[in-house]
């Protein structure tokens, strides 16, 4: 059992940041991602837990907060991800270019609009998926897009730039129901012009781009290192001991299916051969397939899923399987940190079914048992606007408020911080 008692510790007012627009600064605003860290957090981690620490990392690198952060700081960072898109923003968005090369960029590629012929690209074959999610006429531009860049006489790091802009936009200029996360038709949803949110969207990021460029000239950390990795968070890479401090946040249980939320950019960049088996390497999905509720390694996740699995079996395998792959995780931070190293987790529990999901303490339990010690747990307010706090409490899965059996959950999350 955990040291430290969770439900307890008072909520502190000097980590909830709030009215603090840090997810608009320098490149964080690039993309959407869910439950993205607020960078505010990571900055503070780094300023008060790590100012000397050289080499950090991130495992669920997500959209990369953590490694635009710690660049932002002169620190050397790399981070991993088993989401392509993910590592395809996070690179964009620590990989800031010369400013005014990428305004002549941007113009020659406007240039090109000109010259569309809609008969050109109407009957382009891509996706069964993508016929699903647009209208012929959004689609035939968006395949001039992603042409004229692939095209362009343009080095990687600035397609990419470009890739990142289009991926974006693939959300507003589809059917996708704008204010949902999870994959809904709007059948009354009006779908702007591409040419005209890719315009839009560019220009935003061209501006922050410039930002980040001069921070980071000013500061002297342009060519400070960082490396994103396609690779799974329980098997890196990543040399053992070479780390000083990990900050990260894992998935959560059963709540984003990071693969299904993605298939716009995934289908449209082939990123995604076979669904099913895209779907399955992401920890906390309910795609798990797992069919057993034993969680050899953790007393307190064993009681969660047994008090799960009165009500569903099938669910009490998913966060059994979450647990595991959790403690999989915990092995592996531990052997990439240095001796006296951090790992920093910040983490939400939740209820599903109406049983409290301590992801938290069993998370802790993990890592002290493969080795490390407490330095801190912090508790702090979720930013309402990065997470929902609404579950349907039938499914379990995140929820609206006019949704008659939602209920709140995550009003809190922890930032853990312990000591190798
Ligand atoms: C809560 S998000 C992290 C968000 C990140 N802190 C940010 O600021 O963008 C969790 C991430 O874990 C990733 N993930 C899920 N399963 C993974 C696995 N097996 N290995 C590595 N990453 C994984 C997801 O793709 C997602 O990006």
């Amino acid at each position: 059992m955990p040291y430290t008692d969770f439900d307890n510790i008072e909520v502190s007012h000097e980590w909830a940041f709030e009215n603090v627009r840090s997810t608009e600064q320098w490149t964080h605003g690039y993309h959407r991602y869910p439950a993205k860290f607020l960078p505010n957090v990571v900055k503070k981690i780094i300023e008060d837990f790590a100012p000397d620490s050289n080499v950090f990392a991130d495992l669920f690198a997500g959209c990369g907060t953590t490694l635009v952060e710690a660049k932002a700081h002169g620190k050397k960072s790399i981070g991993t991800d088993i989401n392509p898109v993910a590592q395809l923003i996070t690179k964009v968005k620590t990989t800031p270019i010369e400013p005014v090369a990428l305004q002549q960029s941007y113009d020659a590629l406007i240039g090109l609009f000109d010259g569309y012929v809609e008969d050109d690209y109407i009957n382009i074959q891509k996706h069964d998926r993508i016929d699903y999610w647009f209208f012929p006429s959004e689609k035939a531009k968006v395949a001039f897009l992603f042409e004229a860049v692939n095209n362009a006489p343009f080095d990687n790091a600035t397609k990419e730039f470009f890739y990142v802009c289009i991926s974006h936009i693939l959300k507003n200029c589809s059917r996708w129901l704008q204010s949902s996360t999870k994959p809904q038709i709007d059948p009354d949803k009006k779908i702007p012009d591409p040419f005209e949110e890719f315009k839009r969207h560019c220009q935003k990021m061209i501006k922050s781009n410039r930002a980040f460029y001069e921070e980071l000239v000013t500061k002297g950390n342009l060519n400070v290192e960082c490396d994103i990795l396609l690779e799974d968070a329980r098997h890196t890479s990543i040399q053992s001991g070479s780390v000083d401090v990990i900050i990260t946040s894992p998935p959560y249980v059963t709540s984003y299916e990071y693969a299904d939320i993605h298939q716009l950019t995934g289908y449209w960049m082939d990123y995604i051969p076979n669904m099913q088996d895209f779907r399955k390497q992401f920890i906390g999905t309910s795609y798990s397939g797992n069919t057993s509720m034993d969680v050899p390694g953790s007393a307190l996740g064993q009681e969660i899923v047994n008090e799960l699995g009165k009500k569903s079996k099938h669910i009490a395998c998913d966060v059994a399987q979450y647990f595991n792959d959790m403690q999989e995780v915990s092995k592996e931070m531990v052997r990439i940190l240095a001796q006296d190293g951090q790992a920093c987790i910040v983490i939400g529990n939740t209820k599903i079914k109406d049983v409290h999901i301590k992801s938290a303490e069993v998370f802790y339990d993990f890592l002290q048992i493969a080795g490390l010690q407490e330095v801190a747990v912090i508790k702090r307010s979720i930013p309402h606007k990065l997470m929902p706090t609404l579950r349907d409490s039938v499914t379990g899965k995140f929820s609206k408020l006019d949704n008659p059996n939602c209920k709140k959950v995550y009003p809190n999350e922890y930032v853990i911080i312990m000591q190798k």
